[in-house]
């Protein structure tokens, strides 16, 4: 993947690896990248602007502030200019500040602006690496979906030997290259997903629905719009937000509105991904008052829900990929597979209720990915962000 014409934003800190950092901006702009350097302080102990101005063809910027003339540098308007910041080398200490908006030098003001993805490539040496507290930031540095680049095994500044050297900047072009090629590896294309649970009313206060929160469809529609993807995402009623502008939310609240707007939608878009738990039937009548208690036993009698993934199953034409999910308690292969058939699926995702940390209101889940033609990937338990790139690269391809 070219990353010709990309605007990234090079932020570099005070560690023995900033002299690195030159070779690195050398390389992503022979590779045709506009470069910004936004250096800390203590960064230009370590290299000179001069140097990396020279490289990128662009003032490095450092403070709030030019000192000569007053002219303001605006951290806001690089977070609007930039397609990706990548902070190497990231300290310790920077990487404290990242975690905790300690917002005391450009950069990290730079950090908190920035609308684009960031990438950090950690530098130190190996017992402040190994520190709990490094790992701490990292993990929450992850949990904002900055992309880490994990330092390489090696020699140290120090001469000590350990993890803790900054990744080779060839390796770290090759992420960069790797994640604009994946990010656009869904463009053009248009996916529709189902989520959350569905309500089925009884009466004004009362309905029957179920504990799916909602979180691996919201993931699997975030990481396909992050891939450039066109999104419709049909939710069930659930408590979380989306923030990308590439998603577009219909919010539902019975499988019949479900149905509906998944009918509507489909023949528009290339994949489908049927991730909610859709109710399969609802109250034959819907209490227009509240129902009162009486002291005898009472009944509801229910019909069927239309099952929404076997109507699009139904209608599905050549070339639309749908992606099911099937939750299990027993027989899970064997029942999975006998859904993917009934409901026309290319692919379903399996996640059994056996395995703690995974299905309904859990961040993390545990899935197996079955084809049509009985293929099965396990995975192990990953965040549900992570199962969604999982899920995505099995099933909508990984294309560079
Ligand atoms: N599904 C759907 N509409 C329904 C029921 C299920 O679209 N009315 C979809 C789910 O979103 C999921 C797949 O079908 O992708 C399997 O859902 P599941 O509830 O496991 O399947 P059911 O066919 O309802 O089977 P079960 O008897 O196990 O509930």
């Amino acid at each position: 993947m070219s990353i010709k014409g990309k605007h990234i934003v090079l932020g570099i800190t005070g560690s023995i690896a900033a002299y690195k950092a030159a070779s690195l901006a050398r390389l992503l702009i022979r590779e045709g990248a506009e470069v910004q350097v936004v250096i800390t302080p203590s960064g230009k102990e370590f290299i000179t602007p001069v140097t990396l101005s020279a490289l990128t063809g662009k003032p490095v910027v450092s403070e709030f502030f030019t000192a000569n003339d007053g002219t303001w540098h605006s951290h806001v308007d690089l977070g609007l200019w930039a397609d990706l910041m990548l902070i190497a080398p990231a300290t310790a200490a920077t990487l404290g500040k990242m975690a905790n908006g300690i917002a005391d030098n450009m950069l990290i003001t730079t950090y908190l602006s920035m609308k684009a993805a960031v990438m950090v490539a950690p530098a130190m040496d190996l017992d402040m690496f190994a520190h709990p507290s490094t790992t701490r930031n990292i993990e929450i540095l992850k949990s904002y979906g900055n992309i880490i680049i994990e330092p390489a095994a090696g020699e140290l500044a120090s001469h000590l030997i350990g993890k803790g050297r900054m990744e080779e900047p060839e390796k770290i072009v090759e992420r960069v290259r790797d994640f604009f090629g994946k990010q656009d590896s869904l463009s053009k294309k248009k996916v529709l997903i189902t989520v959350g649970p569905t309500y089925e009313k009884i009466d004004p206060v009362r309905f029957i629905g179920n504990y799916s929160s909602g979180k691996m469809g919201f993931a699997l529609a975030e990481e396909c719009a992050d891939r450039g993807a066109e999104v419709v995402l049909i939710a069930g009623p659930v408590s979380l937000s989306v923030s990308h502008p590439n998603i577009k939310r219909i919010d539902v609240e019975s499988a019949e509105e479900m149905y509906q707007a998944s009918i509507s939608e489909f023949p528009t878009v290339d994949a489908a991904i049927l991730c909610a738990a859709v109710a399969d039937y609802r109250p034959q009548e819907q209490a227009k008052e509240k129902i009162k208690r009486k002291s005898d036993e009472m009944q509801i009698s229910l019909v069927p829900n239309k099952d929404i993934a076997a109507s699009l199953g139904e209608i599905k034409k050549e070339g639309q990929v749908m992606v099911g999910f099937a939750l299990e308690t027993n027989n899970e292969v064997e029942n999975a597979i006998g859904k993917m058939k009934k409901k026309k699926l290319d692919y379903i995702v399996l996640n059994s209720l056996k395995d703690s940390g995974a299905g309904f209101r859990h961040d993390t889940n545990k899935v197996s990915i079955l084809d049509e033609s009985g293929n099965k990937t396990d995975f192990p338990l990953k965040s549900k962000t992570d199962v969604a790139k999982d899920i995505i690269d099995c099933c909508l391809g990984r294309k560079k």
